[in-house]
């Protein structure tokens, strides 16, 4: 039995508060044999791409593994499970028998299954600098819900559309590897657009409790001096305001609607059609000043000099084994500046992700980040921000993108020689400290 790291019971949530873990169908599935090539596939056969040159072909194996994980999430006591429903295995003769084998699992087992429609793994032959796409996305998501709507009631349309568009379109560190900067605006717009239509379809096929999983954190000016606060402004913009204005306020932010291809004020329509819930993945603020003339490498990534901003490094506060610093309190400023910002247009929140990387199965660092980050949840709830779900990234240790198996964010080990599952200490953690909330 692996030693536990003492703490005081955690405070009380409220009842019915929904309790969960995430994964995404790239990042576990495997069997990418048995099914239709995503621009993930494309890009992980690119020399150089992913850092320990692995690749997602196996994974976890959770696409043959899949009763032995839910059994995980039965024995972690968790009142729900997010994970992504893969388009090209949807699109895949027999795709679709996968997730209605895996609903039922859950259902079996008491877990309420919470797909998320796009995780980043999008078909190889399509592309969000298309606005086809998102129309594309729709009747995707009208498939989905034709098969899984009689089990499934909570939905997400897509997981991070800002990261896709930075990381994948802007950037080039994810796929499908395109280092377009600015000129990648279309695919926020596309993406946002694909959320309104989904959304559509999903009210047209019966659901009534709809969310999406959109990235934010705190940006932080790296000083008082009017350009870094001009700068961090900017930033902000692009990482908490570029998606939630137009989802919530039905409008872009101040110049950027004027840089977008249609006619984006009736698309603007469609995008804020009303959410049931707002979805917040969380895992760091960030430090951002005027820029200062030189590449940037940060997180993994090179930043181009000529950004109107530079990211700084955050430093005080301890870092994961991915360099992201752990500040749990920046959660509370988050949610408590999103209500300020969006007053009775910010719909309930659920937090569905947030979580760490670390080395090792006494991962008592894990249990130290979960535990300040779920207090500083609730003192946003004191502080009067309805939040009503929390989710932990990840159920397992899986495969994190461009830097493959380097990464370890699971409750639960696995070990990818033998695909094993091994319960980290965090895992019993979680699993205890479930069992003093009061819950129903
Ligand atoms: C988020 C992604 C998720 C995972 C975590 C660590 O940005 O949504 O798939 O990679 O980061």
């Amino acid at each position: 039995m692996i030693a536990r790291m003492a703490t005081n019971p955690l405070p009380q949530f409220p009842p019915g508060f929904l309790w969960g873990v995430s994964t995404s169908a790239h990042q576990i599935e495997g069997a990418a044999d048995e099914r239709d090539p995503s621009v993930w596939d494309a890009f992980t056969a690119e020399p150089g791409r992913i850092k320990d040159g692995s690749t997602a072909e196996v994974a976890c194996d959770h696409y043959h593994r899949y009763p032995e994980d839910v059994a995980l999430l039965a024995g972690l006591g968790v009142d729900a499970y997010r994970f992504s429903v893969s388009w090209p295995r949807v699109n895949s003769p027999g795709g679709l028998d996968f997730y209605d084998r895996l609903v039922d699992e859950l259902c079996a087992a008491d877990v309420r299954p919470v797909p998320t429609l796009f995780h980043w793994d999008l078909p190889l032959e399509l592309d969000w600098m298309s606005r086809d796409t998102a129309a594309r996305f729709a009747d995707h998501a009208a498939v989905v819900a034709e098969r899984l709507g009689d089990r499934v009631k909570k939905w997400i349309t897509l997981n991070e559309p800002a990261e896709h568009t930075l990381l994948g379109h802007a950037l080039g560190a994810h796929a499908p590897g395109r280092r377009l900067l600015f000129d990648a605006l279309p695919v926020a717009h596309h993406q946002l657009l694909a959320h309104g239509l989904a959304v559509r379809a999903l009210r047209a096929a019966g659901a009534d409790d709809i969310g999406i999983a959109n990235s934010h954190g705190p940006t932080w000016a790296a000083s008082r001096r009017t350009e870094d606060v001009e700068a961090a402004d900017f930033y902000d913009v692009l990482l908490n305001r570029l998606f939630a204005d137009p989802l919530l306020l039905g409008r872009y932010p101040e110049g950027i609607g004027e840089l977008l291809p249609g006619d984006v004020e009736s698309d603007l329509k469609v995008i804020a059609e009303p959410l049931d819930w707002y979805g917040v993945n969380y895992y760091q603020p960030t430090k951002v000043g005027a820029p200062e003339g030189a590449e940037i490498e940060f997180s993994g990534l090179t930043l181009p000099a000529d950004l109107p901003f530079s990211v700084r490094e955050l430093e005080g506060y301890p870092v994961t084994d991915f360099g992201w610093p752990v500040v749990p309190e920046a959660l509370t400023e988050l949610l408590v500046g999103l209500r300020e910002r969006y007053g009775d247009r910010l719909p309930p929140v659920v937090i569905t992700e947030n979580g760490c990387s670390y080395e090792g199965i006494d991962d008592q660092e894990r249990i130290a980040f979960l535990d300040g980050h779920l207090r500083a949840l609730h003192r946003a709830l004191e502080q009067g921000v309805d939040v009503r779900g929390y989710f932990v990234w990840s159920l397992m240790d899986n495969f994190e993108w461009a830097e493959g198996y380097a990464r370890r964010f699971g409750l639960v080990h696995v070990d990818y020689d033998t695909l094993e599952r091994t319960p980290k200490a965090s895992y019993a953690w979680l699993r205890d400290a479930l069992r003093t909330q009061a819950r129903r």
